[in-house]
């Protein structure tokens, strides 16, 4: 993270699952919190992974003060937000996050060209939606990747997107 200027302080992880990402996470950081929605998969977590804070919040609803994050991490997540909620959760996620901070995502992308129906499992995006919506914030790692999910009959395309610290000249 210093290598990127950005301090190791707090990080913010939106949809952690049951945690399988959370503890290598939470090892760059001095503070880790991890979130979802789903409750089985938090008390997994929690037992799994006893030393990482899990609690149960959505990305449309995080409660922390603003800017209150050193990063905000979220994997495979956002495309699980239908299109009629995802504007609030970025708008989440940008409120919670310092203006120095780093913001990442990776996000299937195998569906991006479809038209999303809210039934569909997942939304899937193209990057320039995220660009879009985290203007001011320079994209330092896009990275495609072939399969974003080791379980055959799941595995998608995808990306991993780093945008960096908000421009001063915005
Ligand atoms: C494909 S799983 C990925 C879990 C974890 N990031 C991982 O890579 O193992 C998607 C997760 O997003 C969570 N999720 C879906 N909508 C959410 C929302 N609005 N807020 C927080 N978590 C959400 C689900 O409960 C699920 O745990």
């Amino acid at each position: 993270m210093a290598g990127l200027g950005v301090e190791p302080g707090r990080s913010l992880e939106v949809g952690c699952g049951f945690g399988r990402l959370s503890p290598y996470i939470a090892e760059h950081f001095l503070q880790h919190t991890a979130v979802d929605i789903n409750q089985w998969a938090l008390a997994e977590a929690t037992r799994f992974y006893p030393q990482v804070s899990f609690s149960s919040a959505s990305a449309t609803e995080l409660p922390f003060p603003e800017s209150t994050f050193d990063a905000v991490i979220t994997w495979t997540v956002l495309q699980h937000v239908p299109n009629a909620l995802i504007g609030k959760a970025l708008e989440e996620i940008k409120r919670v996050a310092k203006p120095k901070s780093l913001l990442i995502l990776c996000e299937a992308t195998l569906n991006a060209a479809n038209p999303q129906k809210d039934e569909q499992h997942t939304h899937d995006r193209f990057p320039e939606f995220y660009a879009d919506a985290f203007s001011g914030r320079k994209l330092l790692v896009s990275e495609f990747i072939a399969e974003i999910d080791r379980i055959p009959s799941m595995a998608s395309p995808g990306r991993i997107m780093v945008f960096g610290p908000l421009s001063e000249n915005r």
